[in-house]
Formats: structure tokens, C-alpha cells, sequence
């Protein structure tokens, strides 16, 4: 067991910083929180001290430390950063407390900065990457830097789970485990809208309605600031030396080009204020003739009489409607169709309008999006790739198999992580769409992972 430090600090009093501090008074350290700036430490400690005291946890509330200056951190065992995410500021910041803190562990929070480039020769430097906002979230992702000594983890670990984080260790790199394996969930987004497969309210609903997400990618590029969205790529395109899948997007530099950078300036993606009001899927008595045995086609089929004219075909090439998994539609038929299972609320329709398939699919109990034609349409395309990326980083030893699910559902709300998501598809099925998106646009962004080649996860 490691020796829990009994008082731990916490740099910089803003969001990150104050939901931190928060949880280290609730874990039982002495928390003693600092930040330069006077009006920001008063805000950060109010902050605190209302969720606290909201929650009746005033034992917890005397625990907290608004610390003047950085010397009042000296007796603390492990200090947080989590001020901005500039890496002259966290060296500088580190330098400062290393000499007031000798012996402390120095963990900082960043989300794109190489925690090995903050280390230089201590191996009591680690990555404590906690998510917004922190006393929600229940993931913690520990990063260890080509430095960091086992100690420094250890410490790392304990108060994370002190804390009452699902901890995982990460290894050093672009995006760390969590941030890296969400990389296709914007990208591919983008790459549709740039293709014209759908546009940015059709692909947010779809992941919203198909694939179960909380927010699509658009309206959470919005939220987060598109400017702030293009930095992040650029880092993964830097640290990566080019990495196909990591590309910045065209799209996104024009936006901010244009000053288009989200809710904060009024507009991005879209237009604020902005309601959204998804369409209800009815249900009603629906019938066709399946064909095949796919997980689509064995779902579908529960949801409909066996009988009728219309033929839906979920793996071959002539049905009345065909599946558009690992292929576009081409001449296959003249309407297709794109279901993932776990089946959503809604199904991606391409082709040529049809009344008739449209009832079929309504009476299943699905809202319907007509979209433009490409392997897999959206939700297929997005899917596979976070499977696929979910398989290099697991090859790559980022982390494991069950820490990348935990890390994707326990970090970013995510309804199922990539490999459990990639079982339920079937890993054979993924690897088809990979290769037919390869098949389709020659780019390397679609090269299948090693180990999906080799079978699966
Ligand atoms: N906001 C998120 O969703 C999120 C998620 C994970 C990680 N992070 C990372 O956490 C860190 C902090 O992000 P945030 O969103 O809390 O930022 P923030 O702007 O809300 O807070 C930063 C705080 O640092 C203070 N500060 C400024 N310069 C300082 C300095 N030189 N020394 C000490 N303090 C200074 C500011 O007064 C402010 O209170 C960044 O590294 C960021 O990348 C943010």
C-alpha cells in the first residue's frame, strides 16, 4: 500500500483547479489551493465552498486552504497543476515548486501537452488528467512519462482512487489514451461534412439518435470553442509528425479564419441561441422479408412480421433495400440503408427517395435521415474508425482493452466503449468497413489497425 500524502495542493483555481481542490477536501486531504491571480483564488474558493456546503460537507469544507502564495505549498505531498494549457508556464510553475517542494510529487493536468516534455531529469513528474468537470467525471487518467518512477505513479494511483476515480495509466503521447481513442469522433465528422455525405445538424443527430451519444460532434465543437478544437489537432498533427488520421481539418481553419468559433462568439456550426427538438420515432406494425444473418439483420427481425413484398437485405446485393456496411449503394439497388448495432432510434436511408421504405423503417420504430452515399454512410463510418483506433492504440501498448472502454465511457459519456462496441458489430464486420473505406478514398487514414487485421481485440 502506498503511504497517502495527508496534504496535497492544487496550482490554479479555475475550472479544472477548483472542481480538484473540491475533491481532495472530500477525500480527506488538507487541500491547500493556490493561483496568482487574487480575484480568481476568491472565485475558485467560493466555488468550492458552495457545492460544499450545498452538500452539507462541512467537515470537508474546513480542509481547504486558499493559499496566498506558492511557498504555503511546501509541506504538500503531491501538487496539481491545472493552470492554462501553455507549456512555458507549467516548466516555469514546476521549476518554482520543486524548489519550495523538494520531495513532493509534481502531477500536471494537461490534455495535449507531452508530460515528458515537463519532467526534464525528475521522476516524480506525472500526468493526473482529470475530466471536466472533475467531481463528475469518474474517470481518472494517470499518464506516466518516459521519466516518471514508479513511486510517483503509485501516489498518483492512491489518491485518484482516494478521491474515488476508476483510474487508468496511460503511456506518454498524443492525446494520452482517452483523448487520442475520441480522435475519430470530430474527424470523421468533419470529413463528412467536407465529403457533403450529410450536414452538421444530420450527422449531430444521427450520432445522437443512432449511436446514443449525449451530444454530436458539431454542437460539442460549439460548446468547446472550434479555435480551441484546430489547436488540439494541430498538436496531434505535430506530435504525431503527420499521422493520416490526426489531420487537422480544412473546415475547422476556415471557420476560424472567419471568426465562426462556437456559442461564444454566436456562432460556429451553428446558429446561438439554438433550440433543438429531435424528431419522435412512432411505431407500427412492420413487415418485410429479412435476408441474412448478420446482428443487423437478427435485430431487425425482431422488430417485424416476416412476410410482405418489401425485401431488405442485409448482406448481399439484391434486396429492394440493401445494407450499405463496407460498401457505398453504387448500382446495388436504388435505396440502402446503414444500422449499428446496438440499433438506435434512428436509420440512415441513401439512395432514391422512397415512401414505401420509409413507412417500413417508421413502423420499426425509427426516425429516418436521408444522407449521401459512402461505406458505412455516417454512424457506420464513425464507429468502425473508433473501433480501429480504440485497435492501434491497444496494439500500440497506450493501455488496455479495458481501459480504453472504461476510459471512453467513464471519461467522456461515451454510451459504450470501442471494443465492447466493436464485439456487438463484430470485429470481422468492422475490419470489412475499414477496408471498404480504404477501397473507396485511397487514404491512409483508413488502413486498418495490426491487430484488427489479426482477428479482433
Ligand atoms: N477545461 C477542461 O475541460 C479541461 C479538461 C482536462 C484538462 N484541462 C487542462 O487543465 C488545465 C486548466 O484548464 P482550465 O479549463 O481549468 O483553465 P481555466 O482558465 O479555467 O483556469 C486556469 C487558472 O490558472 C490561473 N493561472 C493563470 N496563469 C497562471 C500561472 N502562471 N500560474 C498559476 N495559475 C495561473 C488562472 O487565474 C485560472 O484561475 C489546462 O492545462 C487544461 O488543458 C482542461
Amino acid at each position: 500500500m502506498t503511504d497517502l500524502p495527508p496534504a496535497i495542493g492544487v496550482v490554479g483555481a479555475g475550472t479544472m483547479g477548483a472542481g480538484i481542490a473540491q475533491l481532495g477536501c472530500l477525500a480527506g486531504f488538507d487541500t491547500y489551493l493556490h493561483d496568482p491571480f487574487p480575484e480568481a483564488l476568491e472565485r475558485g474558493g467560493e466555488e468550492i465552498h458552495r457545492r460544499l456546503s450545498r452538500r452539507g460537507e462541512e467537515g470537508a469544507e474546513r480542509r481547504l486552504v486558499l493559499a496566498d502564495s506558492l511557498e504555503e505549498l511546501a509541506g504538500c505531498g503531491l501538487v496539481i497543476e491545472a493552470i492554462p494549457e501553455r507549456r512555458d508556464l507549467k516548466l516555469e510553475l514546476f521549476a518554482r515548486l520543486r524548489e519550495i517542494a523538494p520531495d513532493a510529487v509534481l502531477a500536471s493536468n494537461t490534455s495535449s501537452i507531452l508530460v515528458s516534455s515537463l519532467a526534464g531529469d525528475d521522476e516524480n513528474v506525472v500526468g493526473m488528467h482529470f475530466f471536466n468537470p472533475p467531481p463528475v467525471m469518474r474517470l481518472l487518467e494517470v499518464i506516466a512519462a518516459e521519466q516518471t518512477g514508479e513511486e510517483a505513479l503509485e501516489v498518483a494511483r492512491a489518491v485518484g482512487e482516494r478521491m474515488g476515480k476508476h483510474v487508468i495509466v496511460a503511456s506518454d503521447g498524443p492525446g494520452f489514451l482517452v483523448n487520442r481513442c475520441n480522435r475519430p469522433f470530430g474527424a470523421e465528422a468533419l470529413l463528412l461534412l467536407q465529403q457533403r455525405v450529410a450536414t452538421a445538424e444530420q450527422i449531430d443527430r444521427i450520432y445522437r439518435l443512432a449511436g446514443g451519444f449525449r451530444m454530436g460532434p458539431f454542437e460539442l465543437m460549439d460548446l468547446v470553442g472550434i479555435d480551441v478544437g484546430l489547436e488540439v489537432a494541430r498538436s496531434f498533427d505535430e506530435q504525431s509528425f503527420g499521422e493520416p488520421r490526426w489531420k487537422p481539418s480544412p473546415l475547422q481553419a476556415r471557420m476560424v479564419a472567419a471568426g465562426r468559433l462556437g456559442r461564444k462568439t454566436g456562432r460556429g456550426w451553428f446558429d446561438y441561441p439554438r433550440e433543438v427538438a429531435d424528431p419522435e420515432p412512432r411505431a407500427g406494425k412492420a413487415s418485410a422479408r429479412i435476408v441474412g444473418d448478420s446482428p443487423v439483420a437478427r435485430a431487425l427481425r425482431d422488430r417485424v412480421t416476416d412476410s410482405g413484398s418489401l425485401v431488405i437485405d442485409c448482406e448481399g446485393d439484391d434486396g429492394d433495400v440493401v445494407l450499405c456496411a463496407d460498401r457505398r449503394l453504387g448500382d446495388r439497388a436504388r435505396v440502402g440503408f446503414n444500422l449499428v448495432p446496438p440499433l438506435g432510434h434512428l436509420v440512415e436511408l441513401t439512395g432514391e427517395r422512397d415512401e414505401r421504405v420509409e413507412s417500413f423503417f417508421g413502423d420499426c420504430g425509427f426516425v429516418t435521415e436521408w444522407v449521401g452515399d459512402a461505406p458505412g454512410l455516417v454512424l457506420g463510418r464513425v464507429a468502425c474508425q473508433l473501433v480501429n483506433e480504440a485497435a492501434f492504440a491497444i496494439g500500440e501498448g497506450v493501455g488496455s482493452a479495458e481501459d480504453v472502454d472504461a476510459g471512453m465511457t467513464l471519461g467522456l459519456n461515451h454510451p459504450r466503449g470501442p471494443v465492447e462496441w466493436g464485439r456487438l458489430i463484430g470485429f470481422d464486420r468492422v475490419l470489412a468497413t475499414i477496408d471498404g473505406l480504404f477501397d473507396e478514398y485511397r487514404d491512409p487514414r483508413y488502413r486498418a489497425a495490426p491487430p484488427l487485421r489479426r482477428g479482433g481485440l
